[in-house]
């Protein structure tokens, strides 16, 4: 029995080390190992082994069964580290990979940012409020009475209670005022939304900054220093400006701001960037009404209040030809940003 168990390991052992591939191996076990394997076979015939013999060759069928079933898995890992190998032949690990391309923030939100940057270094704070309004704080407060043209039905969206999308974010700074007492300073980022055509120059929702400064003794001149240093800073030390007058119901007086395009290395010609002006005594008042007290005391306090469109801004500065590739979600454009 000794001799037929030292046999059958060598055959087994031999067959192993020249199985192919993985089912070879499977062959293998099965023939040596498995249930009518020739392994099971001999333990069948442990029963026979005289009492003095059965410790020896007891061991010795546990030797060739481990030599056997340790010869099986190492052959198994051999070949799959073959196949590994085989897989990775001619690939250069050491060439550089191509790199997954890292997104970023979408071109408006960038200069949105920004904008809220160099705000912050003024001392203004952020305010918000809601997309869905009503005519009292998109109008009436704003001293734009029910007859004004901006609030025809052509102009606005109506929800069918009579609330509205809001036409501009100058909504935030009535909000602010009817919440906190002067003095406040506060630039509110936001959508805005306009029954317009659109174009290339025009969405039904775009995206406004709307800022708010209400403190004793301010003036004109604080308005255009802190516009003034507020475009400086997005467009350069040299950038040209000019205030030229203009009518907003909300402030008297009031002006549009336009930069010279040559800023941007574009012709010689001013382009609108900005609305602005001093806060109408008449706004204070709708404020004062609403609240039930005097806070806003247009004999006491002024304030300014200006207004830009993101999106044109962004625009201008980039050199985009159409509002809309800002909506369209197209990488070729976006990934130029
Ligand atoms: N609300 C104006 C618009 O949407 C922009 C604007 C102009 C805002 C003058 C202001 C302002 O606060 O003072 O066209």
């Amino acid at each position: 029995m000794d001799q037929q168990l030292e046999q059958l390991r060598t055959e087994a052992l031999a067959a192993i080390a020249g199985a192919a591939d993985e089912t070879a191996v499977e062959q293998a076990r099965i023939k040596y190992l498995g249930q009518s394997g020739a392994l099971t076979a001999v333990s069948k015939g442990m029963k026979d082994v005289s009492k003095e013999d059965k410790p020896r060759i007891g061991k010795l069928l546990n030797d060739v069964r481990t030599a056997v079933t340790s010869a099986l898995d190492e052959r198994k890992a051999a070949l799959l580290a073959d196949a590994d190998a085989a897989a990775f032949a001619g690939v250069d690990v050491t060439l550089p990979g191509t790199a997954p391309r890292l997104g970023s923030l979408h071109p408006i939100t960038q200069l949105q940012d920004r904008a809220i940057q160099i705000f912050r270094r003024m001392g203004f704070a952020l305010a918000d409020g809601p997309d869905i309004e009503d005519e009292w704080h998109c109008f009436d407060a704003l001293n734009t009475p029910a007859d004004h043209p901006a609030r025809n039905e052509q102009d606005t969206f109506y929800l069918p209670d009579g609330r509205l999308l809001r036409t501009h974010t100058s909504t935030i700074q009535v909000r602010t005022m009817e919440s906190s007492a002067p003095p406040i300073r506060i630039i509110a980022p936001g959508a805005a939304y306009r029954r317009d055509e659109v174009d290339a120059t025009h969405l039904a929702q775009f995206n406004q900054m709307e800022g708010l400064y209400v403190a004793e003794g301010v003036s004109v001149g604080d308005l255009k220093g802190t516009l003034e240093f507020f475009f400086r800073e997005l467009f350069g030390k040299d950038a040209q400006f000019r205030f030229r007058p203009h009518f907003f119901p909300f402030t008297e007086p009031s002006f549009e701001v336009d930069i010279k395009a040559t800023a941007l290395g574009a012709a010689d010609k001013w382009l609108e960037i900005a609305g602005c002006g001093m806060v109408d005594p008449a706004v204070f008042e709708s404020i004062n009404a609403k609240r039930g007290d005097t806070a806003y005391d247009p004999e006491k306090y002024t304030g300014f209040a200006f207004g830009f469109g993101l999106d044109r801004l962004a625009m201008i500065m980039s050199g985009t030809p159409d509002i809309r590739y800002f909506t369209q979600n197209d990488q070729r454009f976006l990934a130029q940003f």
